[in-house]
């Protein structure tokens, strides 16, 4: 694979796939600009060699064309104050306006193309759709991780019209990461894994048992795998059809020799609410008309005592229903133990894209720990070994 580094940009325009799939609030706020700070050193790069820079990327899912919420003219300012320069923008990412902006770059310019997901083609990987975009740029950068899971037409399908196709430094740096985490990890290795659905998680999983010491479970997902124990969980939140795939995934763990961390007690509230009334309750024992939504400080303790002691960490998914700062403790709590790990124990810790990555970034810890993915599901299928087909295009 080419990368950033090997290349001169000097005099080039560099069309540079990018995931701005960024959370906005209802004012058109970035709340979590994570991704789009990731990619500095890619920009500058191209910038200092004397290059120009042509931004695509996707906003959200929009189903019928253009949309005002969708618009990715919401990251023009916000863009110009990260890059500290004025950034142009493309109210459409193809026709003439797009044409004649791109051909006017002058170098140390920055063009911002509108969302490309107004067109069904991009989601379709249409091939025309692909070659027109393709028109824009001299090289094609692909630096977008977040979106390397979809075979869209600016993720993949366009690689074919670029004899340089250069893999960006989010990319580079989430894949190097990854294999370290996967093929060169320091032991004992623990895995957390979180979030509502064990549907999500169970290829990672079932992969992760060859390779970890520790696998601990919590989040809603915790619940299945309860139920598959033949505990009570009231009403908290399961996939009753995947608890036989719940017991397998325990007894293929046992067998592999790892060591399964499951919650002892929850945090149940009696109403999805954050001013719920509050209760702490044993594992297996959660009454009707309750729901967990945390895990309970007991297991906090043991779940910390594992990862403190740990050389590698993986963390994918949260403890509990963190947007509630009522039932936030347990996910806050294990942020705190990545970070004593990373910075005591000398850990590398990898925090998977998503709730978890918000999580450790709402909490200020973006920097303590080795590396916060700018990936979710991307992360997910890459370490579940499937090719991706951003990465692949760049092959
Ligand atoms: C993401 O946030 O998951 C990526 O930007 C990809 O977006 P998508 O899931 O809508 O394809
Ligand atoms: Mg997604």
């Amino acid at each position: 694979m080419k990368t950033v580094d090997s290349y001169n940009f000097a005099g080039k325009r560099a069309l540079v796939r990018v995931d701005f799939n960024v959370p906005l609030n209802e004012r058109f706020e970035i709340t979590d600009d994570t991704r789009i700070k990731a990619t500095i050193p890619t920009i500058t790069k191209i910038l200092n060699d004397g290059g120009s820079v042509i931004l695509m990327s996707h906003l959200g899912r929009p189903k019928d064309g253009p949309t005002d919420k969708y618009s990715l003219k919401h990251l023009v300012t916000p863009l110009s104050v990260v890059f500290g320069r004025p950034v142009k923008f493309a109210d459409d990412c193809i026709g003439q306006s797009a044409i004649d902006l791109a051909a006017s770059l002058q170098s140390g310019e920055i063009l911002l193309l509108e969302n490309l997901r107004f067109y069904k083609e991009e989601e379709k990987g249409n091939v025309e759709f692909a070659e027109k975009l393709s028109k824009l740029g001299d090289v094609w950068v692909n630096d977008a991780f977040g979106t390397a899971h979809r075979a869209h037409a600016s993720t993949a399908v366009i690689g074919q019209f670029f004899e340089d196709r250069i893999c960006g430094y989010v990319m580079q740096a989430e894949i190097e990461n990854a294999q370290r985490v996967l093929e060169n990890s320091e032991r004992p290795f623990t895995a957390i894994m979180g979030g509502s659905k064990v549907s999500d998680k169970i290829l990672i999983i079932e992969r992760l048992l060859d390779k970890v010491d520790n696998l601990i479970i919590g989040g809603g997902m915790t619940y299945t795998f309860v139920l598959a124990e033949g505990g009570k969980i009231g009403n908290s939140i399961s996939e009753p059809d995947k608890v036989e795939l719940a017991k397998e995934i325990l007894i293929k763990a046992k067998e592999k020799g790892v060591n399964v961390y499951m919650p002892v007690d929850n945090l149940c509230a009696d109403k999805f609410s954050n001013d719920a009334e509050r209760q702490v309750v044993a594992s297996g024992a959660i009454p009707d008309g309750w729901q967990g939504l945390d895990i309970g400080p007991e297991t906090a303790e043991i779940f910390k005592k594992v990862i403190e002691a740990s050389k590698t960490v993986l963390w994918n998914g949260p403890m509990g229903v963190f947007e509630f700062p009522n039932f936030a403790a347990g996910t806050n709590a294990i942020a705190d133990s990545v970070v004593k790990a990373t910075e005591e124990n000398g850990a590398f810790s990898l925090i998977g894209g998503g709730d978890s990555a918000s999580a450790v970034n709402n909490a200020g810890y973006g920097d303590r720990v080795s590396y916060v993915s700018t990936g979710g599901g991307a992360l997910l299928e890459y370490m579940e070994g499937k090719v991706l087909p951003g990465v692949a295009a760049l092959q």
